[in-house]
């Protein structure tokens, strides 16, 4: 392959934005500036946090409230009531290895948007099973050849120009994000794996929010968020936990135990739907950063200016003061972390993946520790870089493998490890 098919490939498979890296883009470690982070275990006010009940009743509902107001955008308060049609199951996909449950969500009404879910169960599981939810970037067709699966209907990103646009997908796209997604491991490991396409929920360009279910939540009259109010992430955030709606109600899954998943921008998104939602006993990020798992504040590889500038519409209109500020951010991403504890978290990295900061992305996690250890949870007990493919897996976990943006078998044996480690096996 040429550089230029390479690149094209990538961002093809979303994994890289060749138009935000500038020539400033600093993946020099020693030009980080020197930076101190807000303290996770200090009020606004200064008050000290010195245990559980001051985190859980006043710290973390603070540090979600500025996560809200200031980075994700707040999403709306009002519990809906979803329409939701299983249209197929088969007690035998994926040759008698699987259930697989097709289920639509209407966002409002048949007319409205709607999200598809794919579920699949291991066949013959005798209790009801943990899941793995996760959000794809491209239609359900894409994970498995499984033919079986219903094509993506409104939204698919053209192969030639790299835009999003608005026609059913091809029958040729089956399996296309297989390697993303190893169906057949998670099922051997005991596990269910549901997943929805983001473009479902809101199609994943600026002007793509029109098309999505942001407006259903406008008030009369209004065009446009506020600068407080949910962007995109927010959006699939959201579809996550209505998705978890579905996962609740259907006896052959253990709800209780379903983990949120996500890879790059969709990592993000799972790190906000875990700190907003504890339903998701696990939350996976994986190549999440910046926006994400990565500290801001290290000025390593994409900044926030970067984020906004190519992709304004991911976060709220609130986020863009800090382009070029990240100093004055009242969070960093140690905080979103924090917010998912006790519940297991884990952080992914990979090596070549110098945009996304792997060390800023394990930094995260080192600097969310305490607030794991004040709440009688193991952090990562080290704060120390391990070495490739030297996970270490604790109630925070983290690892970095060899290779590039993207989420790999490797990615996925060690998750299923850590599900195992917590959730106990079959
Ligand atoms: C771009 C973007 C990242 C994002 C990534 C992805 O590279 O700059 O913030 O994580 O796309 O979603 O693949």
């Amino acid at each position: 392959m040429t550089r230029k098919t390479e690149l094209l490939a990538a961002l093809a498979l979303g994994c890289l934005s060749a138009a935000a890296q500038t020539p400033q883009t600093n993946y020099d470690e020693a030009k980080v500036p020197p930076y101190t982070l807000p303290d996770p275990l200090t009020m606004r006010n200064g008050e000290r946090v010195r245990d559980a009940k001051t985190w859980n009743t006043r710290r973390r509902p603070e540090i979600l409230e500025l996560y809200r107001t200031e980075v994700f955008g707040r999403s709306p308060a009002k519990a809906v009531k979803l329409a939701s049609e299983v249209t197929s199951v088969d007690q035998q996909a994926l040759g008698g290895k699987a259930i697989r449950k097709q289920v639509t969500v209407f966002f409002a009404g048949q007319e409205g948007p709607k999200m598809d879910i794919l579920v699949y169960l291991p066949a013959g599981a005798k209790k009801p099973v943990p899941v793995f939810l996760g959000l794809g970037f491209a239609g359900n067709e894409s994970v498995s050849t499984d033919p079986g699966i219903k094509l993506a209907e409104e939204w698919v990103r053209d192969r030639e120009t790299k835009k999003m646009v608005q026609r059913r997908a091809e029958e040729t796209n089956r399996g296309s994000s297989a390697s993303r997604w190893p169906v057949e491991k998670v099922l051997a490991a005991g596990y269910g794996l549901a997943t929805v396409y983001y473009g479902d929920i809101e199609p994943d360009f600026d002007g793509g929010m029109q098309y999505g279910i942001r407006p259903l939540f406008f008030k009369p009259g209004q065009t446009a968020p506020a600068p407080g109010e949910w962007a995109a992430i927010g959006a699939w955030a959201w579809g996550l936990s209505r998705a978890m709606d579905y996962l609740e109600t259907d006896r052959d899954i253990d709800a209780k135990r379903v983990a949120v998943i996500g890879h790059s921008r969709l990592g993000k998104t799972a790190l906000w739907a875990g700190a907003q939602d504890p339903r998701f006993s696990i939350v996976i990020s994986n190549d999440s950063g910046e926006g994400g798992a990565a500290i801001s504040r290290r000025i390593f590889g994409e900044t926030v200016q970067n984020l906004n500038t190519s992709f304004p519409y991911w976060f709220c209109g609130n986020f863009k003061k800090y382009n070029g500020r990240e100093s004055d951010l009242p969070v960093d991403s140690h905080m979103l972390l924090a917010l998912i504890a006790p519940r297991p978290l884990y952080v992914a990295s990979a090596q070549e993946d110098q945009w996304a900061d792997p060390k800023g992305e394990f930094l995260g996690v080192v600097n969310a520790s305490r607030v794991y250890e004040l709440l009688g949870k193991k952090g990562l007990g080290t704060d120390q870089m391990p070495g490739i493919h030297q996970p270490v897996m604790r109630d925070a976990a983290y690892h970095i493998r060899a290779g590039k943006h993207d989420i790999t078998a490797y990615d996925w044996e060690q998750y299923l490890k850590f599900a195992a480690m917590h959730w106990g096996t079959k």
